[in-house]
């Protein structure tokens, strides 16, 4: 089979490795030709491409990014892209694209499925673990690590000088990598987009566990944590130019209050793309290559408008039509459990 492969969104570790996987699988077992777009739906539409072969991608299982390249964006957004689409498909004789990407590439993917009957899979990543119908994905678990090595590193120079840190991460509308990197770190406070937060609640678990005689307090934030209604002045509403709400600064915000309201001294880390940088953890390499072979797997079963996910510990199908436009919160379950250690 000709099978066509994207990286779309923002990138995360392991997405070379899932390309490594699909190419493996598709030429030494199927004896297909696998050819990749540069830079998402722009690489489609404009018939900007790579071949991708054994050879090629040798060194590759490690290295962080996407050798593709990668951006956001949508062929719905330009007259004539879904024509472009629909014409690549036909001029170059696709049997198939397998879409790797977030929320928002795999909405794009099951519409244009839906609406042309595209043979599309779909492969879901996300450094955020926000994406609905699959446990995990990978660049979940590098980022979290990367994120609690950062608090480690923090908890002694807050030590030092009886201070609180307040870390942002990542994650978009939900607090998976918080939560996770929280409890590794061993967070005073974890907070979190789905439970609004009262600042004068953290001021009294802060100034509580110092008066305890303890010198060093780390509160993570995720970067869609919201103050509860009238606690606090909220943050200004940024978008990109795709429309997306820029999350970035909350912690900018929350720290003069907490300094103000708890009279202990608070500095703040942001800890950005540092978290989506870099090589894949061994956790991510090797769900990646699960999830690079189940794709190339589900193009031979003909399993269109489906992505590959795991449940348990199996790789499963799920329909893109029940993922699409939607996001998953973090496991209640799971922040009560961190909730235990506040303080
Ligand atoms: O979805 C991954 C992610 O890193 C989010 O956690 C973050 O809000 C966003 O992408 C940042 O996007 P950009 O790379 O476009 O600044």
């Amino acid at each position: 089979m000709r099978v066509g492969l994207l990286t779309g969104g923002g990138d995360c570790p392991g997405l070379n490795a899932v390309i490594r996987a699909v190419v493996r699988k598709g030429e030494m077992v199927y004896g297909d030709e696998v050819i990749g777009f540069l830079d998402a739906w722009d690489g489609v539409v404009a018939r900007r491409t790579m071949s991708l072969d054994v050879r090629s991608l040798r060194g590759m299982l490690p290295r962080g990014g996407t050798l593709l390249g990668t951006k956001r964006g949508s062929p719905y957004d330009h007259p004539g892209d879904v024509d472009g689409v629909r014409a690549t498909f036909q001029d170059m004789g696709l049997d198939a694209l397998i879409v790797v990407g977030g929320n928002g590439t795999l909405s794009v993917a099951c519409k244009l499925h839906e609406d042309f009957s595209l043979p599309i899979i779909g492969v879901p990543k996300t450094i955020d673990n926000d994406i609905v119908g699959t446990d995990s994905t990978f660049g979940f678990n590098t980022a979290v690590q990367i994120a609690t090595d950062a608090i480690d590193r923090l908890h002694t120079t807050a030590e030092s000088h009886d201070r609180v840190m307040v870390v942002e991460v990542m994650g978009r509308h939900s607090g998976w990598i918080a939560t996770h990197a929280g409890i590794a770190g061993g967070a005073t406070v974890i907070l979190i987009p789905e439970e609004p937060f009262d600042v004068d609640e953290v001021c009294e678990i802060l100034r509580a566990r110092h008066e305890r005689g303890r010198y060093a307090s780390i509160v993570v934030v995720a970067e869609g944590a919201e103050p509860a209604e009238g606690t606090m002045p909220s943050r200004e509403k940024v978008y990109d130019k795709f429309g997306h709400v820029r999350l970035r600064g909350i912690a900018d915000l929350l720290a003069p209050e907490i300094e103000a309201r708890s009279g202990l001294e608070t500095r703040v880390v942001l800890l950005g793309h540092v978290q989506r940088g870099g090589t894949p953890s061994a956790f991510d390499r090797v769900l990646a290559t699960r999830y690079g072979v189940e794709a190339i797997d589900a193009v031979h079963d003909g399993a269109w408008g489906m992505m590959t996910a795991i449940e348990g510990n199996h790789m499963i199908r799920f329909p893109l039509a029940e993922t699409a436009g939607k996001s998953k919160p973090v496991d209640l379950d799971l922040y009560r459990v961190a909730s235990v250690f506040f303080g």
